[in-house]
């Protein structure tokens, strides 16, 4: 499906078309905007929603081994403590004693300021968690913490989904949602932002394991980027040094994607050993071993964690997809999307305003809407309606024209190639049906 090879390397084209084709802009604009916070338009929660079923598809629907939760985004704040967030959850933050402007002691450049190259501080650490407090009384009682991770709220359910659905190691649970970090330099379009979706599955195996389930887990995680378009060539592999691993970490690998400024973390999958069911234990007085029958012992597993950002990977694949090619005097902008990711599946554009074909184009459309996601436009020509339709990656433009009032067959343009084919009517679904589920 791809052909191109060309990368954008300015990121300030993919921030001007996500706004002006709706899919994402800044957020709270009627105000005067706020820092950092983006929204997403329709065509925007299509992409990220489309990304997000993809991922539980491939760790959940087409698995026997892994089972997906929805855990409170507020957990009991013990939660925090246990896991070390409360106390290693920081980074370490820097003044500008010239410009006051506030960084992270790893952004700095020969330990200067990277904007005025003036002194700083000394490092402190800054802790990232949201804090809130639950009720009306704002008192040390009542802290509470917006959950920097989704992961916590697996292990403390852990015990209790294994024995409910009578899973034994290796097995996993995965879960989608908001996470919140109050980021000291945020920015770099949805990037990094203080809230943020994550994609995570925590994976229990049996204790010495886990360095084969991680290599596993770093390959399967890699394939899905690739199987949904990221191209090889813009990703790649690297380990965590020592001295960078988070508190909990055995041995992390990201994966890294080429953003149009710099190589950054798409996900990290990092074994975890039993770091966070012995610390939950220790907090909770819960025992979260179990009884295994075969070696007759109480075990208490091993994790590994494939831990991917939502936000994240919606951006590598607006920035992978994103493509220009010469068109004449102009330049034709082609969102090269998966089609299985496209937000709209396919356009369906009569050939003329004609009710005889505009009448047929709505039939067909209603036809197709059923099974997937459809635009519908007659309005201008059919070469500025089909440009229309790549600038958001549509990869299907179905036109119905005078030889389908004859014979019963449409035209349908594909993106990448914009070679056209006449398909039976009576076949389209089933003809998207392929082309989609497997790109
Ligand atoms: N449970 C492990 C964990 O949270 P992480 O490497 O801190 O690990 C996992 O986060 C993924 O979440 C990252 O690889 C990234 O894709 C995404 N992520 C983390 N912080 C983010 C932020 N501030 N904005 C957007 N995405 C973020």
């Amino acid at each position: 499906m791809r052909q191109s090879t060309f990368h954008v390397d300015d990121m300030a084209k993919i921030v001007s078309l996500a706004k002006r084709r709706g899919l994402i802009f800044p957020s709270s604009e009627i105000y005067g905007g706020f820092a950092n916070s983006w929204d997403y338009g329709p065509l925007g929660v299509l992409l990220k929603e489309n990304i997000k079923a993809a991922w539980m598809q491939s760790m959940a629907q087409d698995r026997d081994d892994v089972v997906p939760i929805d855990s409170s985004i507020i957990l009991a704040p013990r939660v925090w403590e246990a896991s070390g967030h409360l106390k290693n959850f920081t980074d370490p933050l820097v003044d500008c004693k010239v410009c006051h402007k506030r960084w992270r002691a790893d952004e700095l450049r020969d330990g200067r300021c990277p904007e005025c190259g003036g002194e700083v501080t000394a490092a402190r650490p800054f802790n990232l968690m949201f804090k809130t407090y639950i009720g009306p009384v704002e008192d040390e009682a009542a802290v509470a913490y917006l959950r920097p991770e989704t992961a916590q709220g697996i292990f403390i359910n852990f015990k209790s989904i294994m024995t409910t659905y009578r899973l034994k190691p290796p097995f996993g649970i995965a879960q989608l949602g908001k996470s919140f970090r109050n980021e000291i330099t945020p920015g770099n379009f949805i990037f990094r932002t203080r809230e943020f979706e994550q994609m995570e599955m925590e994976f229990f195996v049996m204790p010495g394991t886990a360095p084969e389930w991680l290599d596993y887990w770093v390959n399967e995680r890699k394939d899905w980027y690739e199987r949904y378009g990221l191209r090889t060539d813009n990703m790649r592999l690297r380990e965590h040094t020592e001295d960078e691993r988070a508190h909990y970490s055995r041995g992390t690998f990201d994966i890294e994607y080429r953003f149009p400024w710099d190589w950054g973390e798409l996900e990290g999958i990092a074994d975890r050993g039993d770091f966070d069911l012995t610390q939950h234990e220790e907090f909770s007085g819960e025992d979260l071993r179990y009884f295994d029958e075969a070696t007759k012992q109480h075990i208490r597993p091993e994790v590994i964690e494939p831990a991917a950002g939502a936000t994240r990977a919606t951006l590598a694949f607006l920035v992978d997809a994103y493509d220009e090619e010469p068109d004449g005097d102009e330049t034709r902008v082609v969102l090269r999307f998966h089609p299985a990711l496209a937000p709209v599946k396919a356009a369906i554009l009569p050939l003329q305003r004609k009710p005889e074909l505009t009448n047929l184009a709505k039939e067909l459309r209603s036809k197709v809407r059923r099974r997937y996601l459809t635009q519908y436009d007659e309005t201008g020509s059919i070469g500025r309606r089909y440009r229309r339709q790549d600038e958001i990656g549509t990869p299907f433009c179905i036109t119905p024209d005078f030889q389908s009032l004859e014979d019963s067959t449409v035209t349908v343009r594909d993106r990448d190639s914009m070679t056209q084919e006449r398909i039976p009517i009576d076949d389209l679904t089933n003809w998207l049906e392929d082309r989609i589920e497997n790109g």
